[in-house]
């Protein structure tokens, strides 16, 4: 009965959605197309035919693709009337439509009509139709495409600083861009930690600023370094042809040379750079760091001499100047930037970066080119050309469209690919945040709140790789793939063209490509989702498994063993009345498509119970009382949605078990992350009561006390209450010295169990 209702579903969606479109792994998805009966053989005896020179790279590339694949290339023709033919026809469509295509599949005859980007689209188009396919008969479907992106700035940036990536890996992620028809590469490639490209001027850059004498090791809480000497550069042969490479495959390179922050690896080379002039090492550790770029005419000279060097390399519109998260605290104590502030007429600190900002956008619009640089460049007003990279949400991008300044949005909500893309608890460490792939796929670049003319400066999205926690090259692909392919979908296919279950079919056919080319993608499509449900009327709960059903079924097991084909199929909602393990796995025709994944549910006296608080958590973690009695603790790494906050307010709360109960303990979780402000509470307070009104206070424990640092566990004798109330003392404003000093602390505190 189960294999039938799947076996209707599927005909359903096969109905719902085109037949191309599932059939064949495009993405992203073309805007226009038309699927025709026939197909056509690509074979050895299939031949290749243009008349402009300029296409002839785009047949070095294909058939390098294909010879590896395929194990055959095609030959050049000298006309077009061939049996089997793939012509390549340029037309020249002017800058609004020069990346459109046309490609026309029919049984003796493959053509594809663009400008030369067009074209290099429309065989990328080719390349997915054959997929896994190798050997000499490769089956193509007949059909027309009319296709066109939906942005210009169809981005993706690699962070090479934190961790160095070789050109050869460069170009295979470069390849990845071109797959899914991506037209810009941010390359990061000046940090604190390291500075990675060759300036002849400047050898010392390289020389001592690409290397530092340590690593954070794990966790950025744990503060632990290796002593390793760590790093590497980019020579600028090796930049000519990484650029070279791009360009070959439409895509531009837009460099990034961080000012004024950022910049320890250029100072530890230069000392003189910065305000103090003290000698500093290149950073081994990861976050902000206090030493940057001084206001002063020799380092402006000496940023100029290097934007020369960089402008000469990367012959692209943009160059980005960075600009983030600059801490001002050197500014305040130089004289010397303190004297310029005062002879520019600039009210502080945020001016003088507003002023940096200006002066270098100066000399890079005297060469022809702009700049682009992260939000943080609209503090103390925009330069006036700059192009604004919207990475802390979506406010920056809008303020700069509105005031009629060009926008790449890349929010970290979205377009982080350095977050968790499932499940963190399952996954290997990475910086935090929580992006799955739906999300990405998901996402909208044009805000709403912005009219269509403002929305019109709105160029395009990115995703931002950083790399503190991504050491090797199969780490990175695991981040960035399939993440990219969503956001390619987002940026070339119009949003009446996408659809959620229509990609994830796509997808799943397209990872045969991947698997061939041995990418390391991420299988999160396959992993089971978890969820609680409570049934208020009859005071139960339920645990429900969730996958996309036309990627497999769901199987599990309750002892503790892996889940099997033959073990239980999941159907319907699974009761949770007792303490329950579950281990799920998904399978398709048999086959697990990923590990199992485990829960536990401890059912308590407190579970699904209800809870007051006296001050409601802050809106921004507020998944709901529930979570507090849902009988799941929080795992770690922390997922927002697991937790309930305050900032700076105590914790108080009623639990009312609705009837009087024996109670031989009481255990309440909170979070200890105090990088990210998060402190255990000073004290936990415990009272009981059997009315409601009136209150006794039982117990109450320390910080010190707390179990693991995680748990306040109240060990009681001879109680019965059917109140409980629970008050947590917020660490309160934070001492100097300590993280977020001065601020107020978050108390973060998830589930609370009665026995
Ligand atoms: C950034 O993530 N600091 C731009
Ligand atoms: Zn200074």
């Amino acid at each position: 009965m189960r294999k039938l209702f799947s076996f209707i579903c599927l005909a359903l969606v096969n109905l719902l959605f085109s037949q191309t479109s599932l059939e064949w792994p495009l993405i992203p998805l073309p805007n226009h197309y038309e699927v025709k009966s026939g197909s056509f053989l690509l074979s050895p005896k299939t031949e290749l035919f243009f008349e402009a020179t300029k296409l002839s790279n785009h047949l070095t590339y294909f058939n390098a693709s294909l010879q590896s694949q395929c194990g055959f290339q095609l030959t050049r023709s000298s006309d077009s009337i061939r049996p089997s033919v793939i012509i390549l026809e340029l037309v020249n469509s002017g800058p609004n439509s020069a990346e459109a295509y046309s490609l026309e599949i029919s049984p003796n005859k493959i053509k594809i009509k663009g400008d030369t980007a067009g074209v290099f689209y429309g065989l990328q188009t080719l390349k997915q139709l054959i997929n896994d396919q190798s050997g000499y008969q490769i089956k193509l479907p007949c059909l027309k495409i009319q296709d066109q992106p939906r942005f210009i700035w169809r981005g993706m940036h690699l962070d090479v600083c934190r961790h160095f990536f070789s050109p050869s890996f460069v170009k295979r992620y470069i390849d990845f861009l071109a797959m899914y028809k991506l037209n810009t590469f941010h390359w990061h490639l000046t940090e604190d930690q390291g500075w990675r490209i060759e300036i002849k001027k400047y050898p010392l850059l390289t020389q001592v600023g690409a290397f530092r004498k340590g690593s954070m090791v794990g966790k950025y809480s744990d503060s632990n370094y290796d002593t390793l000497s760590y790093g590497g550069y980019y020579t600028q042969e090796d930049i000519k042809e990484i650029v070279n490479y791009a360009q070959q495959r439409q895509i531009t390179i837009v460099p990034e040379i961080e000012m004024p922050g950022h910049s320890q690896a250029a100072i530890a080379a230069y000392p003189w750079l910065s305000c103090s002039g003290k000698k500093q090492e290149v950073a081994k550790g990861w976050g902000v760091f206090e030493d940057v770029f001084c206001s002063k005419d020799s380092t402006f000279n000496f940023l100029k001499d290097v934007l020369d060097e960089v402008m000469t390399l990367f012959p692209g519109k943009y160059i980005h100047i960075g600009g983030d998260e600059c801490p001002k605290t050197r500014w305040k104590d130089c004289a010397k930037c303190q004297a310029l502030i005062k002879k520019e007429h600039l009210k502080d600190e945020h001016e003088l970066q507003s002023y940096f900002i200006k002066r270098i956008e100066t000399y890079v619009n005297s060469k022809g080119r702009q700049i682009i640089g992260w939000d943080e460049i609209l503090e103390g007003g925009l330069a006036p050309n700059a192009a604004v990279m919207s990475w802390r949400g979506e406010e920056g991008g809008i303020a700069a469209a509105k005031q009629k300044h060009k926008v790449v949005m890349s929010p970290g909500t979205h377009c982080y690919f350095d977050h968790y893309q499932a499940s963190p608890a399952d996954e290997p460490l990475a910086i935090g945040g929580f992006t799955p792939l739906e999300k990405v796929y998901g996402y909208e670049p044009l805000p709403k709140s912005l009219t269509a003319d403002e929305a019109k400066f709105i160029m395009g999205a990115q995703a931002n790789v950083w790399t503190e926690y991504i050491i090797t090259e199969k780490q990175l692909e695991y981040m960035s793939m399939p993440r990219m392919s969503a956001l390619a979908e987002v940026l070339w296919t119009y949003p009446e063209n996408k659809n959620e279950t229509n990609y994830l079919i796509r997808l799943q056919k397209h990872f045969a490509l991947l698997e061939r080319q041995k990418v390391n993608f991420a299988k999160g499509i396959y992993q089971v989702n978890f969820k609680i449900r409570n049934d208020l009327d009859a005071k139960q709960l339920y645990l429900e498994l969730q996958a996309n059903p036309y990627l497999g079924e769901i199987h599990y097991t309750t002892d503790g063993s892996e889940p099997q084909s033959q073990s239980p199929l999941y159907t319907t909602p699974i009761l949770l009345s007792t303490d329950m393990k579950i281990k799920s796995t998904l399978f398709y025709a048999g086959q697990a498509k990923t590990r199992s994944l485990t829960r536990s549910y401890q059912i308590n006296k407190a579970t699904n119970k209800s809870i007051q608080f006296k001050k409601e958590p802050s809106k921004y973690y507020n998944p709901g009382n529930f979570v507090m009695v849902n009988g799941e603790s929080a795992k770690l790494p922390r997922i927002n949605d697991q937790w309930l906050a305050w900032s700076g307010d105590d914790m108080e709360l009623i639990l009312d078990l609705q009837k009087s109960e024996d109670i031989q303990s009481v255990e309440i979780g909170f979070l200890k992350e105090e990088l990210n402000w998060i402190y255990l509470p000073k004290e936990v307070i415990l009272f009981v009561s059997n009315d409601g009104k009136k209150f006794t206070e039982l117990q109450h424990l320390n910080s010190k006390q707390l179990t693991n640092e995680r748990s306040a566990l109240f060990q009681l004798k001879n109680t019965t209450a059917q109140y409980l109330k629970i008050i947590a003392k917020n660490k309160g404003k934070i001492a100097s010295g300590f993280p977020g000093a001065c601020e107020q602390a978050w108390l973060f505190s998830d589930e609370i169990k009665v026995k």
